[in-house]
């Protein structure tokens, strides 16, 4: 049963004054500026092991990165180009206020990573790109990581943090997609739903695989150009000049209209008509219908999640399979599985060469 009104931070209520930043991420972390090593010359708040405030220094270049409220900082989101600001700006009020969980996200999960299955995790050291409130962090450090670290350049890692503190194996990072403090040094790197937010798509996922160690494996989803042609040509426009643009609070209220469109059509005729087989056969012939029947199992406010999410992004690339086989061959990647997800997006997983 999804319980969609419980928070994802619910754990932090369990264990009070648990970890902050943990000192065995300094391990993982890389200048992102020269590829220095990173020390940390100064800590002005501890608990145990833990640090929640101080100061991390590259050793070559000696810049310097500030830990707030239990964060690395490698990002200074006032220092950002205009484009990505907005995306910032709005995805971070996003996932404050959609903190949410669900017990549907592990399955939702799976769709965008298959053929990756939870035990894949077991031992690992992962990285999440654009980890938005932390609902794919938490899975990944439940499903066994060695170590996770979940990376964003907005305020969501405010969410992210609350909702991943408690445990050993859970990091976050604020920093940027394409200046990532990082060595080549993951198992298994995934990101879900961002890549198609960049500025430019193509170089985030490349900026993503080359933290891929030699032998590891790497996972991207992201929205299609095929079957989204009412998207592009008839939503679009409206997100990019208005939606987009207007408060977040005015279109938390105004995307409820269309909410409750995608919510009626999905409990009253999506979801019914394809549990049974005969309904089934009908189904397949309505609009989108892969999508709206896998959708038609969240509730009210994970559907509105959605339809905000879309309405809200500044930025967003719908991406043609030819284009996202061209990124698959531009790294040196082997095994390549790529996927179209609900007739609507693309997923990807291989192997990065040794
Ligand atoms: C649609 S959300 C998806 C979040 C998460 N993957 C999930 O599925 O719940 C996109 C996320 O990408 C993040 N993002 C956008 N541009 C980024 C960048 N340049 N570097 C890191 N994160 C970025 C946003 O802040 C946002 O949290
Ligand atoms: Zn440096």
């Amino acid at each position: 049963m999804a319980h969609c009104g419980s928070d994802l931070s619910a754990a932090e209520a369990i264990t009070p004054h648990f970890p902050e930043m943990k000192r065995k991420l300094l391990d993982y972390l890389r200048c992102p500026s020269c590829g220095g090593n990173i020390t940390l010359p100064s800590v002005t708040q501890e608990e145990g092991a833990e640090i929640m405030e101080g100061q991390l220094a590259c050793d070559s270049c000696a810049q310097s990165f500030p830990i707030v409220r239990g964060v690395p900082r490698f990002a200074a989101t006032e220092d950002l180009a205009p484009d990505k600001a907005a995306t910032a700006e709005n995805f971070g009020w996003q996932w404050q206020h959609f903190t949410h969980g669900n017990d549907l996200y592990a399955e939702q999960f799976l769709g965008w990573i298959a053929p990756v299955r939870p035990e894949f995790f077991k031992d690992k050291v992962v990285l999440e790109g654009g980890c938005g409130k932390g609902r794919h962090t938490l899975l990944a450090a439940s499903w066994g990581a060695r170590e996770i670290i979940g990376v964003d350049l907005s305020d969501a890692v405010e969410t992210a943090f609350a909702a991943t503190r408690v445990l050993e194996n859970a990091h976050i990072v604020q920093a940027d997609i394409y200046h990532l403090p990082f060595p080549r040094v993951f198992d298994y790197v995934f990101s879900v739903g961002v890549l198609h937010h960049l500025p430019d798509p193509a170089a985030g996922f490349r900026s993503l695989s080359a933290t891929v160690k030699p032998g590891g494996h790497l996972s991207a989803w992201v929205y299609g150009a095929e079957n989204n042609e009412w998207i592009t040509r008839g939503i679009n426009p409206l997100r990019e000049k208005f939606s987009s643009k207007i408060d977040q609070r005015a279109l938390l209220q105004l995307s409820k209209f269309p909410t409750a469109l995608m919510y009626l059509a999905t409990k009253l005729v999506y979801g019914p008509l394809n549990r049974s087989d005969a309904g089934a056969k009908v189904a397949r012939h309505l609009f989108y219908n892969d999508y709206l029947n896998a959708i038609s199992k969240f509730g009210w406010r994970e559907q509105h999640t959605i339809v905000f999410d879309h309405l809200v992004a500044p930025t967003s690339h719908y991406i043609h399979r030819d284009e996202f086989e061209a990124w698959w061959s531009a790294i040196n990647a082997e095994d390549v599985t790529i996927g179209w997800h609900n007739k609507n997006s693309w997923r990807g997983f291989a192997r990065i060469r040794i």
